[in-house]
C-alpha cells in the first residue's frame, strides 16, 4: 500500500526540514523524486543522496515556480505527486505591524506557488489516471499561537487547507487527491530559534502533550499515507501532525 515503484514526486522545500525527510521517505518506497528549492548545493546534495534531481529555483518568483513542472517533465517524465512543502515567515511583527510586502510575500511563497504548481501538475495527472497532491500548512492556519505572532503565515496556511478541500472536490474526476498536512512544532530552520531559546523551547514541551520533540521524521508517516493507495480514498482533509497542540 506504501509503493511507490516509478512515479514521479516533487517535493519542494526540499533543501532542509521537512521537504527532506519527505524526500527521502519518497524515494525509499521506490519514488523518482525532484527536488526544489533555492539553494542549489544543499539540493544537489540531497539529490545525489536519494538517486533524484534537483531544481533550483526562487519560488517566491511566480515565473520561476511556473517553470518547476516542465523541468520536472523534462527530468524524469510526468508527475503523479506533488508535495508542496517549502515555506517561511517574512515578519515577527505584531498583525496591527504587518508591513504589506510581507503578507504579500507571505501569501506569495506559501500559497499562490503551491497553488500554480498544482495547476502545472493538473494536466498531467490528469493523463496518468490518478494523482496526489500533499500541500504542508502548519497548525497555525487553525489556532491563534500565543506569543508568536504570524497573522500573515496562519492566514496563508489556512488558505492551503481552503485550496485543499476545493481542488479535491473540483478534481476529483479525475482521481486527483488533494489533501493538507498541518504540523505542529518541529526543530528545523525555520524554528531553530524558539527551540534554541530555552523560555521558548520549555512553552513548546508544556504545550505540546506527547513527550518527546516533534522530529522532521515525525510528519513523514502523514505524507506516505496521503501520497500513495494507502490513502486512495482520502481527498480533501487537513491532517494535524502536532504531538497534541491543538486536542487541548
Ligand atoms: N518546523 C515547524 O515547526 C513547522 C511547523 C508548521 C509548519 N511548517 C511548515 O513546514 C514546511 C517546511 O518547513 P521546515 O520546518 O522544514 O523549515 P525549513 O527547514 O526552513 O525549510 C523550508 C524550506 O523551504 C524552502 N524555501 C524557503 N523559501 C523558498 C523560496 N523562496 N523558494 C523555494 N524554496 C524556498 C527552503 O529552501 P531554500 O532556503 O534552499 O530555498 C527550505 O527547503 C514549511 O511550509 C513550514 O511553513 C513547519
Amino acid at each position: 500500500m506504501f509503493d511507490l515503484d516509478g512515479r514521479v514526486a516533487v517535493v519542494t522545500g526540499a533543501s532542509s526540514g521537512l521537504g527532506v525527510a519527505i524526500a527521502e521517505a519518497l524515494a525509499s518506497v521506490g519514488a523518482r523524486v525532484a527536488v526544489v528549492a533555492r539553494r542549489a548545493d544543499k539540493l544537489a546534495a540531497v539529490a545525489k543522496r536519494i538517486g533524484g534531481v534537483a531544481i533550483a529555483r526562487d519560488l517566491s518568483d511566480l515565473d520561476q515556480a511556473g517553470s518547476v513542472i516542465p523541468a520536472v517533465v523534462d527530468a524524469l517524465g510526468p508527475p503523479e505527486i506533488l508535495i508542496n512543502a517549502a515555506g517561511s515567515m517574512f515578519t515577527e511583527e505584531r498583525a496591527e505591524a504587518e508591513p504589506r510586502v510581507a503578507i504579500e510575500q507571505t501569501l506569495g511563497l506559501n500559497l499562490i506557488a503551491p497553488f500554480l504548481l498544482a495547476q502545472a501538475a493538473f494536466p498531467h495527472m490528469v493523463e496518468a489516471g490518478r494523482g496526489s497532491i500533499v500541500n504542508i500548512s502548519s497548525i497555525s492556519g487553525r489556532v491563534g499561537i500565543p506569543g508568536i505572532p504570524q497573522a500573515s503565515y496562519a492566514a496563508s496556511k489556512a488558505g492551503l487547507s481552503g485550496l485543499t478541500a476545493e481542488l479535491a472536490v473540483q478534481w476529483a474526476r479525475h482521481s486527483i487527491r488533494v489533501n493538507t498536512v498541518a504540523p505542529g512544532f518541529f526543530r528545523s530552520e525555520i524554528t531553530g530559534p524558539l527551540y534554541d531559546s530555552s523560555k521558548a523551547a520549555e512553552y513548546l514541551r508544556r504545550n505540546t502533550p506527547l513527550p518527546k520533540e516533534g522530529s522532521a521524521q515525525d510528519i513523514v508517516g502523514a505524507v506516505l499515507w496521503l501520497a500513495g493507495d494507502a490513502g486512495s480514498y482520502v481527498t480533501g482533509q487537513t491532517i494535524v501532525v502536532d504531538g497534541g497542540w491543538t486536542a487541548r
